[in-house]
């Protein structure tokens, strides 16, 4: 079996998914044009041709301006139904999607609206292609403390239809501590902490976001090997990262994939998971990831087979929905 296919097939969890960012050059031309929405490009090759980034800022500028040509609930829908439809064809049996509803809300866009396109899409997904998904409502860092807040309110009365929070944006001067109270707030609602930290930001940010912000997982976290002790302790309490191998390529966290450290955090006994980040900009889905970063570094079939076993154990499922993906797991891993 060619390792495409072997990677393809390994049951996973997608963890890392900005839905914004699977937003394809096509489909923004084609939502653009039927709500008269102007974009910063003449053509999708245009488009294209633009993403080519520097650092995590200047992706972040055209990703935001990407996200206008997005208006109505039909236009969320399809949106994650393609995504659900790709995931799909790469193995994911489950995805929890990260929203950046305050991108929206700022353009007049209501938050329902954006939810209710993406809880349509996640129904679908689950009735039609047995991919089941969470929703994980993202606060950008780069607004302040009570604009999040502010979402929060408009989450309220949707708190059921949202699993989790989690804290992206601008990494660079916005330290998780920023939003120390608003996470304690979503907390105490019953809700699950993630955050993006140690992308573009120093190991201290992973510090402070697992311990004044309790996150359970850390967003990327790659920057956490720099800091011996730290990685101990994300190794003892099992703390997994959600890892974008081609993310951290393009936003040149790493010159390139050789170089990249995800072969070192498993061998250091962390729990590394893999991830697209936003594949419509840097490349690829959930298994060109996989395939890129084998070839890589050399990961052999096993290290494949965790890193997907990792996927599924890190995700916000409860063991009894784990236990067909990983029996299946095993089954493709014996194959
Ligand atoms: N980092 C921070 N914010 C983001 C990213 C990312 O990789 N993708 C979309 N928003
Ligand atoms: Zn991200």
């Amino acid at each position: 079996m060619d390792l495409m296919t072997f990677i393809r097939r390994l049951p996973k969890a997608e963890l890392h998914i900005h839905i914004e960012g699977s937003l394809e050059p096509e489909m923004m031309f084609d939502l653009a044009r039927r709500n008269g929405v102007a974009l910063p490009y003449a053509s999708v090759e245009a488009a294209r041709a633009a993403y080519a980034f520097e650092d995590l800022q200047s992706f972040l500028d055209l990703y935001y301006a990407g996200a206008g040509a997005l208006l109505h609930g039909q236009d969320f829908y399809e949106l994650a139904m393609a995504y659900f439809r790709r995931a799909h064809e790469d193995g994911v049996v489950h995805a929890e999607l990260f929203f950046d509803p305050q991108t929206h809300t700022a353009r007049g866009v209501a938050f329902e609206t954006v939810l209710d396109g993406l809880e349509q899409a996640a129904t679908e997904a689950k009735a039609q292609l047995g991919v089941s998904s969470r929703l994980i409502l993202c606060f950008l860092r780069h607004l302040s403390e009570a604009d999040a807040f502010a979402t929060l309110e408009h989450a309220r009365p949707h708190l059921h239809r949202i699993h989790a929070v989690g804290l992206d944006s601008s990494e660079l001067g916005h330290p998780p501590a920023e939003f120390e109270r608003v996470f304690a707030c979503c907390r105490d609602l019953g809700l699950r902490l993630v955050a993006h930290a140690g992308e573009e930001g120093p190991p201290e940010y992973v510090r402070e976001a697992l311990d004044r912000l309790g996150i359970e997982r850390v967003d990327h976290g790659v920057r956490a090997m720099e800091d011996p002790v730290l990685v101990d302790k994300l190794v003892r309490e099992r703390v997994p990262l959600t890892v974008c191998p081609l993310s951290n390529v393009r936003l040149r966290v790493f010159p390139d994939l050789a170089r990249h450290n995800l072969k070192r955090m498993l061998a250091r006994g962390l729990c590394v998971t893999v991830n697209s980040d936003d594949p419509a900009y840097f490349g690829g889905y959930i298994a060109q990831n996989f395939l890129e970063i084998a070839l890589a570094l050399n990961l052999d079939r096993s290290d494949l087979v965790t890193l997907a076993r990792n996927s599924l154990q890190a995700s916000f499922t409860t063991r009894a929905e784990q236990a067909p993906w990983l029996a299946q797991l095993e089954a493709v891993a014996e194959a």
